[in-house]
């Protein structure tokens, strides 16, 4: 990913395990986005990319009766899933399993429904196109979020903040680039609303840092990973509109 020290990584990880989604997000543009997939078959077969703890993922289970393949490279992300899908008696219709997207332990040309919420473009939003294609059946959906810049000429600490986590980040055009370019038709797209950003992402981010600073009150190291990482929501309050999370809904076509 970059070059953070362990401390950073143990207190990210701190922070982002225990939040209800690892990234922008929420029901109602998982249901937007599927609503898009029109004529998804009733009991399809879908994989789900980056799932991380699997808001998503539960979401997708409630919305579908179809079979669902969540994959993170992340260990105990994958962990409390299983123990958040055994809870609510979902183990054998969906499948949390460790893996890395980029070489991926599943069934080639088998899913009618490739998701992803943030996280191809671990990948390369390129390679990540042929993936997801690799993983489709003829006429199979592909719905993804992406980051991208809605603006030129960032302030410096957005453009500096992005190009640690994601340097190659594009704007939608681009991403609409790859999804063609990827052997994909494209379908529709929408902007995430400011609310997904908050309610079930930076809200209970703010609020885990808190905790972790009175649990972490003299250790000075902590504290400033902690600074570090509220940064993040706190740039997001003054400089949302030079980027934007968007979802992509696209689909294999049918006769290839
Ligand atoms: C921004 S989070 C999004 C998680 C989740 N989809 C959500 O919206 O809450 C990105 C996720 O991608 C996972 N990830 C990163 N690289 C990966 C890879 N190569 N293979 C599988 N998962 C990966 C991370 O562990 C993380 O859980």
């Amino acid at each position: 990913m970059n070059d953070h020290g362990s401390r950073f990584w143990e207190l990210f990880f701190e922070v982002y395990e225990n939040l209800p989604r690892q990234g922008p997000g929420n029901r109602h543009c998982t249901e937007r986005a599927l609503r898009l997939c029109a004529g998804l078959p009733p009991a399809s077969m879908i994989a789900d990319l980056g799932c991380g703890v699997g808001r998503q993922t539960l979401d997708l289970a409630d919305l579908t009766t179809g079979s669902i393949v969540a994959v993170d490279s992340h260990a105990p992300s994958i962990e409390r899933l299983r123990a958040t899908l055994a809870a609510r008696g979902l183990s054998q219709r969906v499948r949390a399993q460790v893996d890395d997207m980029a070489h991926l332990d599943l069934p080639p040309e088998s899913f009618d429904l490739v998701w992803s919420e943030g996280a191809l473009y671990n990948i390369g939003i390129g390679n990540a196109m042929s993936v997801c294609r690799g993983l489709l059946l003829p006429g199979g959906f592909l719905a993804f979020t992406d980051a991208v810049w809605r603006k030129e000429d960032p302030p410096p600490e957005v453009k500096a903040s992005f190009d640690l986590d994601y340097p190659a980040m594009g704007t939608e055009a681009d991403v609409m680039r790859a999804i063609r370019f990827g052997g994909f038709e494209f379908i529709d797209r929408f902007t995430l609303p400011d609310e997904a950003w908050w309610d079930d992402f930076y809200t209970p981010m703010e609020q885990r840092i808190m905790e972790l600073r009175r649990k972490y009150g003299n250790d000075d190291e902590a504290l400033a990973v902690l600074d570090q990482l509220a940064q993040e929501p706190e740039m997001h309050r003054s400089h949302s509109d030079y980027y934007a999370y968007e979802f992509f809904v696209a689909r294999r076509p049918a006769t290839t």
